[in-house]
């Protein structure tokens, strides 16, 4: 099943792997393409579907200092090339664009004030609550964003609406308290996810897809539950999106994984079971033999490998026998150092930097 085309309306994909999108630090501080970029994705060919890593809509949004970036007409020159650099092959693009809200430090933002729905920071640094005027204006920059990708050869657009990012702070009670008309009901906190759908819907093309990195539950006391995050997934499908890519939505302890599978691609599975997709399922892959076994038990439509892609660039190419050799299977080291070139699996193949 690895093997088999995939077709998402007009667009086919040639397998059923994905390289989901991973931040890898590669981009200037300005958040332009670098040559060690496209090296990176390069080394990375086989999958049929590359989620390009989580690109910034803005300054303020960014969630590491050397993020990607899509905020400026500048960066499209880099991003185009990106675009021609992975899908040379027969593989297909889509760019994820993203802002932290308060996830995030005043590193990355370059000293730029912290914003969220209310105030309320996910990690250590206070950020500041959104006016009205404020949230219209970061709806147009996803769309703006969404637009200088789409107009480049991608073959379309990612939102990221989890890991407790400013779209999961709105779809959270944990840290959406507000009281107009964006905070409230599950409607009311995912009102700002409509919004941005809707209009960059009207951007992508036939031959293009739109898809949502969904967070389908917080991992956190008292946050999103799963049957709010399945109607969300409900929704954004009336509301236009043609692939989910189903993850968690604001970070915790990860919970108990009932088989073999991790917990994280069981919410995949979930999904599927409601009715849902198709979807990207994800977490924890390491070998071609537990992501075709993925594919058979019905656990996702598509099979992202992450880290694992990180620790082998051949991974995909490996799994699908267009190369020869054993996997360097990843550690799942809970803190990933490939940037720092002390991938315990490169190291051991002594490949160190070599990704
Ligand atoms: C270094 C690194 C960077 C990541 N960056 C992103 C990102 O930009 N956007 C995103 O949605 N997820 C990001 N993730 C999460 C991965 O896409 C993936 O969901 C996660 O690593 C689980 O898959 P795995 O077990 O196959 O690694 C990142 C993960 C890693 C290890
Ligand atoms: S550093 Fe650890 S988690 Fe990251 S790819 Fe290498 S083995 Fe996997």
């Amino acid at each position: 099943m690895l093997t088999q085309k995939f077709r998402l309306g007009e667009l086919t994909l040639n397998n059923r792997i994905v390289l989901p999108p991973m931040v890898s630090r590669l981009a200037t501080d300005g958040g332009f393409v670098t040559g060690e970029l496209l090296a990176h994705y390069h080394k990375r060919r086989g999958p049929g579907l590359v989620v390009v890593e989580a690109t910034a809509i803005s300054p303020e949004g960014k969630l590491a200092p050397l993020q990607l970036g899509a905020f400026l007409p500048q960066h499209q020159e880099g991003l185009r090339e990106l675009a021609q650099t992975i899908q040379q092959n027969g593989t297909r693009a889509i760019v994820q664009i993203h802002h932290a809200g308060s996830h995030t430090d005043l590193e990355a933002t370059g000293g730029r004030d912290l914003l969220s729905p209310s105030g309320i920071a996910v990690r250590q640094t206070p950020s500041r609550s959104l006016k009205e005027d404020e949230i219209y204006r970061l709806i147009h920059q996803y769309y703006i964003a969404a637009k200088r990708v789409l107009a480049l050869g991608f073959a379309g657009i990612e939102i990221h609406a989890a890991h407790g990012y400013l779209i999961g702070q709105f779809l959270s009670p944990l840290t959406n308290k507000r009281s107009d008309s964006w905070g409230g009901s599950l409607e009311a906190r995912a009102q700002f996810l409509k919004e941005i759908l809707l209009r960059v819907r009207k951007l992508v093309g036939p031959d293009q897809i739109l898809a949502l990195r969904l967070g389908l539950e917080d991992w956190r006391e008292g946050g999103l539950k799963i049957e709010e995050g399945l109607r969300v997934g409900k929704l954004a499908l009336e509301w236009g999106v043609d692939l989910l890519d189903i993850s968690f939505g604001l970070p915790g302890p990860w919970p108990q994984a009932p088989d073999e599978f991790s917990s994280l691609l069981h919410l995949s599975k979930k999904a599927k079971d409601a009715g849902l997709g198709p979807t990207i399922g994800v977490g924890e892959i390491r070998t071609a033999e537990q992501a075709q076994l993925a594919l058979e038990r019905g656990m996702a439509d598509l099979v992202a490998v992450g880290r694992g892609m990180l620790a082998d660039p051949a991974w995909a190419r490996k799994a699908l026998g267009q190369e020869s050799g054993a996997i360097n299977s990843c550690r799942l080291c809970t803190n990933c150092k490939v940037r720092e070139g002390q991938c315990p699996a490169q190291m051991s193949c002594k490949k160190i930097g070599g990704d």
